[in-house]
């Protein structure tokens, strides 16, 4: 019998593939680390501790689909508590891919190292249970702490270093990385700079870059075109180093506990930014305001990691519609942490600065003058109310 474990090469993870043989009666443990970004080194150390335990160990490539589902995240503005879906939009990418190496190799188990306090066992089930195998979660199931799990390493001369991240809890995919655990968990102790890698600390420095969108997608910085993949990477790497996209956040998980959550995301917060000064150019004020519940409902979603429901195809149909005229640039401002957009143009835009002009007196059959109807009616209804309740209060 076989079982595919979701496997990073990490202390979690790494346990877990003795585990499955001994209490789970697993004759063969199968390996898989699903490619949405990570690191080179993160890989090299999932390799190296597959091949000290002697795991069958697969990499599946997942990137263009996760790049693709980040930009589809972007046309949403979609965000938890402030931040970007990261972690959030990767698990049923990762999920899924996992289930297709444990179906291909006649698995009858799959496996996960997350903890019963998390959101990531349930976005992992929520694809797994779909299918007929056993769904194993070792760390949930048999109650295991870190620290357990460090002395049952050494106790088993189980290859596992302190890794890259220390005691940390990190997990990084194209969009964002996310640092949790250690004494991070107290909401009171200040980060070291040295949890983040992507960003810096903000300077004094400033730089503009141009994003043109299609459709609500970017497809292109400074006039040259890129592939999703290639387009995120590239902004992490120019907006990262003016501080950009930095989180630190009490996150309220979807059990209902609240996790001290730290996060570096320059790419989503940058694209984030510059998609919203698009639309406010482009879109209606009820077309905005319709679209942020919109939105909401998408970012719910993929916080769930429910990115398949029906309901966010139906999302999608609506997001869709509104997004054929997100087409044009923005120029957005890398400065003090922020990427603040500074300037935005399409051939959309729903504005006429000829009519907005301070400068302007009559444009077509408009005029100033014309105003003074709806400012004696702006409030009218109050009024009534309010003389009514001041001449009740004299009785
Ligand atoms: N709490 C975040 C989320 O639900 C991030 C979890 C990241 N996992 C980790 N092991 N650091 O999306
Ligand atoms: C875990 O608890 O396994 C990681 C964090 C999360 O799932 O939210």
């Amino acid at each position: 019998t076989r079982v595919a474990l979701a496997f990073s090469g990490g202390l979690d993870t790494t346990v877990c593939v003795p585990l499955l043989e001994e209490e789970y009666g697993y004759d063969e443990v199968i390996g898989v680390t699903v490619d949405v970004g990570q690191p080179a080194e993160e890989f090299d150390e999932a390799e190296e501790t597959a091949e000290a335990l002697d795991l069958e160990h697969y990499v599946v490539d997942a990137n263009k689909e996760f790049a693709q589902l980040c930009l589809d995240s972007v046309r949403a503005n979609a965000t938890y508590q402030g931040y970007p879906l990261g972690t959030a939009l990767a698990r049923p990418v990762i999920a899924e891919a996992i289930l297709e190496v444990a179906e291909e190799n006649d698995c009858t188990g799959i496996a996960h190292g997350c903890t019963g306090k998390g959101n990531d066992q349930l976005r992992f089930e929520a694809i797994w249970r779909d299918s007929d195998l056993e769904v194993i979660a070792p760390v949930r199931e048999l109650g295991l702490t870190r620290e357990w799990e460090q002395e049952y390493a050494a106790e088993k001369e189980l290859p596992v270093e302190g890794g890259s991240g220390g005691d940390w809890s990190i997990d990084t995919n194209l969009w964002s990385r996310s640092v949790e655990g250690d004494e991070l968990e107290d909401p009171s102790y200040v980060p070291p700079e040295e949890i983040y890698e992507w960003t810096q600390a903000p300077s004094g420095e400033s730089q503009e870059i141009e994003i043109a969108f299609e459709a609500g997608y970017p497809v292109a910085v400074d006039g040259v075109e890129y592939e999703p993949v290639e387009l995120i990477e590239h902004l992490n790497d120019l907006a990262g180093p003016y501080g950009v996209g930095r989180t630190d956040s009490m996150e309220d998980r979807m059990l209902g506990l609240k996790v001290r959550e730290n996060y570096e995301h320059p790419a989503a917060t940058t694209l984030l930014n510059a998609h919203e000064a698009l639309e406010a150019l482009v879109l209606t004020q009820e077309e905005r305001e319709f679209k942020q519940l919109i939105d909401q409902k998408w970012s719910k979603k993929g916080y769930e990691g429910l990115i398949d429901a029906p309901l966010v195809d139906a999302l999608e149909g609506f997001i869709a519609e509104t997004q054929e005229r997100v087409t044009g640039t923005v120029t957005i401002r890398f400065e003090g942490g922020q990427a603040r957009a500074v300037a935005r143009d399409s051939d959309y835009a729903a504005y006429s600065a000829e009519h907005a002009s301070f400068d302007t007196e009559t444009v077509g059959k408009i005029t100033q003058e014309d105003a003074t109807g709806v400012a004696k009616y702006h409030g009218f209804q109050r009024r009534l109310a309010n003389e009514a309740i001041a001449a009740n209060v004299e009785d």
